[in-house]
């Protein structure tokens, strides 16, 4: 559900026209729907209600501009964090810092003192190494931290290998049959205190099933810890329950089946319960409006050459995944069109012989389901600038994330003199 309709021939977001913002801060660039925003905040603490004071912390590396977790925050939700420079968006965007939840399979030694500093909720430990230099620094800092162990619950997610991570071939976690005898090290290490237990099985999930499972693991794990004397308080589920990008599909599951499994499989575990979502936040609300430079006609197909490229989105390039392109004012009639941007890449494509509505050069077209891993995700190949971001809020538009200018991109470089000489 989004808030990106067609009214009289054009798209808006919300009450505001695409093409009235596209005039305010040309093209590219990527929009947001405050509304979008708020519903499924909305959504998920609502298919979370049978729990006892949940914590929903959204996953900033989905969505990281601080306007978005400041929106977010006012509607209740925390910050799960993988680097420092995330968690001072979150501290910045006025995120409570008691809601805020450090994961991340290398947190280096300095970021680990910034999240004690800033008095974090928890960080999640991936690694014994990790919780023995985060034992020093906390000790150094006179503080104790609190952990999860993020376990590794060897579950396959079903989802693209490139974004599963609870196999026991990946990277994250530490192995199931390894987690007690780390929380029981943990349990006496100096300046280390350990809540819980996290596991993270991977993204743009289709089926409850390995979740369940995954979790069903974690139940098990808790017990044992119990049995072995050792307290349990929190229990971290991750995030990762998939949204719909390709209309013909069909759905994911629901929040609110997704909430009533976790309220079944978590029955009795007597913890306080936490949440990572990323996508499912902010993935529809957000959309890539783009201008198109070129109607190509090539030996064997029509290509569409927008002013966006891979650079800006990057997901149909790294994954080979599908997002919905559509004209911003749709004409009558269909055309197939291999939808792809400027860079020299035959990789920067978009979408691959593409029924749309016909679109001639100038023309707009938005890239759907593109608030998440989007402009996150983007770089500047072939000295592309960053794109700007918008956030509507009904009838009111703001620019949240300025455009890069060519000046700020070429200005980091540096001569040395000696090229001079
Ligand atoms: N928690 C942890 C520890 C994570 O690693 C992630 C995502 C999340 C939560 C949020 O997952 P979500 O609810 O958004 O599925 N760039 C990829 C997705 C990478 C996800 C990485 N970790 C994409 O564009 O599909």
């Amino acid at each position: 559900m989004d808030h990106f309709d067609v009214r009289g021939g054009v798209m808006h977001a919300e009450d505001v026209p695409l093409p009235a913002i596209a005039d305010a801060v040309g093209t590219p660039f990527y929009c947001y729907s405050a509304a979008t925003l708020r519903r499924h905040a909305h959504v998920m603490q609502a298919a979370l209600s049978a729990l006892d004071g949940p914590l929903i912390a959204f996953a900033v590396k989905a969505n990281p501009n601080i306007a978005v977790l400041k929106l977010l925050a006012r509607e209740g939700l925390g910050a799960d964090v993988v680097s420092e420079g995330e968690m001072r968006r979150a501290l910045k965007a006025g995120v409570n810092r008691q809601k805020i939840v450090f994961s991340g399979v290398g947190k280096t030694d300095g970021e680990m003192r910034a999240a004690l500093e800033a008095g974090i909720l928890q960080l999640n430990v991936e690694s014994e190494g990790e919780l023995r230099r985060l034992s020093a620094i906390a000790v150094s800092l006179g503080t104790t931290a609190d952990i999860a162990i993020r376990v590794n619950p060897d579950v396959d997610a079903g989802t693209l290998a490139k974004i599963s991570t609870g196999k026991a071939e990946n990277k994250f976690g530490v192995p199931l049959d390894r987690v007690e005898a780390l929380y029981a090290e943990a349990a006496v290490m100096p300046g280390i205190r350990p809540v819980g237990i996290a596991a993270h099985i991977g993204s743009q999930l289709f089926d409850l099933a390995p979740l369940e499972a995954a979790y069903t693991k974690l139940g098990a794990l808790v017990g044992r810890l119990r049995a072995a004397g050792l307290p349990v308080e929190r229990v971290d589920l991750g995030g990762g329950l998939g949204i719909p990008y390709d209309p013909k599909l069909p759905l994911p599951p629901s929040p609110a089946d997704y909430g009533a499994m976790v309220a079944r499989v978590t029955a009795g575990w007597n913890v306080r319960l936490m949440f990572e979502p990323g996508r499912l936040i902010a993935g529809n609300a957000g959309i890539l409006v783009s201008a198109v430079v070129a109607v190509k006609t090539g030996a064997t197909r029509t290509f569409l050459v927008l002013d966006a490229a891979m650079n800006d989105l990057i997901r149909p390039t790294l994954y080979g995944v599908y997002h919905d392109i559509r004209a911003v004012q749709p004409r009558a009639g269909t055309m197939v069109a291999t939808i792809v941007g400027p860079v020299c890449e035959t990789g920067d494509m978009f979408a691959e012989d593409r029924p749309i509505t016909p679109v001639d050069e100038g023309d707009l077209v938005a890239l759907m389901t593109a608030g998440a891993y989007g402009a996150t995700m983007a770089g500047t190949y072939n000295s592309r600038p960053l794109v700007p971001e918008v956030l509507v809020d009904g009838d009111r538009f703001a620019v949240i994330r300025a455009r890069q200018t060519l000046d700020e991109l070429l200005g980091l470089d540096r001569v040395p003199g000696w090229l001079d000489d």
